[in-house]
């Protein structure tokens, strides 16, 4: 058996999100940065088709790419008050650094699209992990932009990718308060052959 490592499952246990709009500067630096990546990428990934790529959001591209989401926002959903174009401009001005993680699907052989959707989804999770260890605070997010033909264009997907998530990196202003957890005895049954 692999020996015990209690500080690991503590750090699994202690993660949280926290909202984008308590995230502030400063994010981190590119150095570190590239040290979260190296934890984030280390995901199962079935055939190791490394099938996700990174785009970083931050400075004033964030703010320009709210101004069009807004505008875009205005253009798809009409009778959106006042209040959801801002949540629009706003979506991206919080963070920092915002890291898009694009999923590369399309045709493959072998391996399944659903299953290279599960590794660039377990890359989010681990970057969110790796925020967190070294000392920032993260959110996961997607939103109708994650989703729109427009947005995609702008940010440079290919046809064949999606955003598996937005994942929102910065200062914690506060600490997050703890949700309720799902009991996992509850959601467990042993399967017994008929
Ligand atoms: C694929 C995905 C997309 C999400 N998108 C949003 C979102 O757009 N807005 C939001 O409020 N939460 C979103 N969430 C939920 C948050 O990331 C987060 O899980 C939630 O706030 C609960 O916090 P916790 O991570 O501490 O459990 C998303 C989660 C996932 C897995």
């Amino acid at each position: 058996m692999a020996t015990p490592n209690p500080d690991l499952l503590a750090a699994l246990d202690s993660r949280r999100s926290i909202p984008a709009k308590q995230l502030s500067a400063p994010g981190p630096d590119e150095i570190t940065l590239q040290r979260m990546l190296t934890s984030a990428v280390r995901v199962p990934d079935h055939g190791k088709r490394v099938a996700f790529r990174f785009l970083t959001i931050q400075g004033d591209a964030r703010h320009v790419l709210g101004e069009r989401i807004a505008a875009r926002g205005i253009e798809k959903f009409p009778d959106a008050g006042p209040a959801a174009v801002e949540k629009d401009r706003g979506r991206f001005s919080h963070a920092p650094l915002i890291v898009a993680v694009i999923a590369q699907l399309g045709p493959d052989e072998k391996i399944p699209e659903f299953e290279r959707t599960l590794t660039a989804g377990c890359v989010c999770f681990a970057l969110l992990q790796a925020a967190q260890a070294l000392g920032f605070g993260a959110v996961w997010l997607t939103g109708w932009p994650a989703y729109d033909e427009q947005v995609e264009a702008w940010l440079g997907l290919a046809d064949e990718e999606c955003i598996a998530g937005f994942i929102h990196i910065g200062t914690p202003k506060l600490d997050a308060p703890e949700r309720e957890r799902p009991d996992p005895a509850a959601l467990t049954r042993a399967w017994s052959p008929l």
